[in-house]
């Protein structure tokens, strides 16, 4: 295995009534909180109305309506009430988006300038108020791990920021929060936290055997559960073990003695940063073509493992083995009822090279990914999951 170094400092709370520690935790804190939160399914579920009454002795700010793919808009938005109220802690109430927003917050709040300052030159982010998250969907690991992603619609940019200073302080991972969360966001969740497994395990690196082996769990148990939690809503079984598998996709672990750029992710975040689509669609999509073209020679061997290891395909012929363990990737991800092509996304084929020009600049895919793609390849993958 390759050296590493890992440290997260956050308290993973989870499980049924793990809120009922907020008001302490967060009075380590202070007593201006501000709440950052989406839509509306907060309210819904009565989650909302829950952590006021938890926090009835707090002084609780609010910044709601934060919306999928959170806008650097939004992000002004809550500096500014950081400024004005003296907030001391962030609570993040919802998924990646909700905490994604709040990280840039808490590190929008110590900077002078504009905030998008700090996604497009890292270096100048020193430090961000503490932030703490009650999770509402399985899907990104942004509960416990340094990264947030943010759009500005002006530029058509989506991109992430990474900062030591940005690991939650806490994360009440309650299941039953998952309870409410529809099918397509449960199954575009389980899409993206498969993704997030496959972009760690599809490296070129072949000595982290322990790694590769709790990457195949992951994914095992998202093709095992997700099913199960799309006819009911309300397993305990299949939601704490999907939200524990999101956690456990993107908090680093999987890819410790590894490293490597990712592909698909900077693919999608620019069919994201140009249509706005759900990440996770996004992701279904791109995944099994970017697999298929990336299927050759060099990768033969890696992408046989992943079919007998995680679909149980136990064929001699590696190059067969390889392509069915994509074919069933493509079916989980129909059987799940995600989309198969750009054009469901809404997409069509006049923005391709745009994007792939983008995905090339603001990453490491044409340089240290598992194989590096150009410019033209990305054109291409993206032209085979056109229609
Ligand atoms: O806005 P509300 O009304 O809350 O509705 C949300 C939203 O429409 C709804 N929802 C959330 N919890 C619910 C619920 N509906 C019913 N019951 C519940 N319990 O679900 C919708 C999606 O929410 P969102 O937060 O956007 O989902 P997700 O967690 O998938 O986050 C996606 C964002 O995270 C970024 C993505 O690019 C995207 O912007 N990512 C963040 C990463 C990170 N920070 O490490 C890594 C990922 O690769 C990803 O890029
Ligand atoms: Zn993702």
């Amino acid at each position: 295995m390759n050296n590493f170094t890992y440290c997260v400092p956050t308290q993973i709370r989870f499980g049924k009534g793990q809120i009922a520690c907020l008001a302490e935790e967060l009075s380590k804190y202070g007593q201006n909180v501000l709440m950052v939160y989406g839509g509306g399914s907060i309210r819904r579920s009565g989650l909302y109305d829950q952590i006021h009454h938890l926090l009835k002795d707090f002084r609780v700010c609010e910044l709601g309506g934060i919306t999928p793919n959170p806008k650097i808009t939004a992000v002004r938005e809550g500096v500014a009430i950081c400024r004005a109220h003296k907030i001391d802690v962030i609570l993040a109430v919802g998924g990646g988006s909700c905490i994604d927003a709040a990280k840039n917050i808490a590190c929008g709040a110590f900077y002078e300038g504009d905030p998008w300052d700090l996604v497009t030159d890292g270096s100048r982010i020193t430090k961000a108020l503490p932030i703490a998250v009650v999770l509402t969907v399985s899907a990104t690991g942004s509960e416990m791990n340094n990264n947030a992603i943010i759009s500005n619609e002006e530029t058509h940019e989506k991109l992430g920021i990474v900062s030591d200073t940005l690991y939650p302080a806490l994360s009440i991972c309650d299941p039953t929060y998952l309870y409410t969360l529809p099918g397509r966001q449960t199954a575009a969740g389980t899409a993206d936290i498969m993704s997030h497994v496959i972009e760690q395990y599809f490296q070129s690196y072949d000595g982290a055997y322990i790694t590769d082996r709790l990457c195949e769990s992951v994914l095992r148990t998202c093709i095992h559960y997700c099913p199960i939690a799309l006819e009911h809503p309300d397993d305990y079984e299949a939601r704490s073990n999907l939200m524990w598998a999101s956690t456990l996709g993107l908090n680093h672990i999987l890819t410790l003695g590894k490293g490597g750029a990712w592909s698909c992710h900077p693919m999608e975040h620019e069919l994201s940063a140009y249509y706005d689509v759900t990440h996770g669609e996004g992701l279904a999509v791109l995944t099994p073509a970017w697999m298929s073209y990336v299927l050759g020679e060099q990768t033969v061997s890696r992408f046989a493992m992943y079919a007998r290891n995680v679909w149980d395909i136990y064929e001699k012929d590696k190059y067969r083995a390889a392509y069915m363990g994509i074919k069933r990737t493509r079916e989980f991800f129909n059987a799940c009822g995600l989309p198969d092509t750009l054009l469901r996304l809404g997409i069509g084929r006049e923005r391709f090279e745009e994007m792939a020009a983008e995905a090339v600049r603001t990453s490491g895919i044409a340089t240290r990914s598992y194989v590096h793609l150009q410019k033209e390849d990305i054109v291409k993958i993206f032209d085979s999951c056109a229609v």
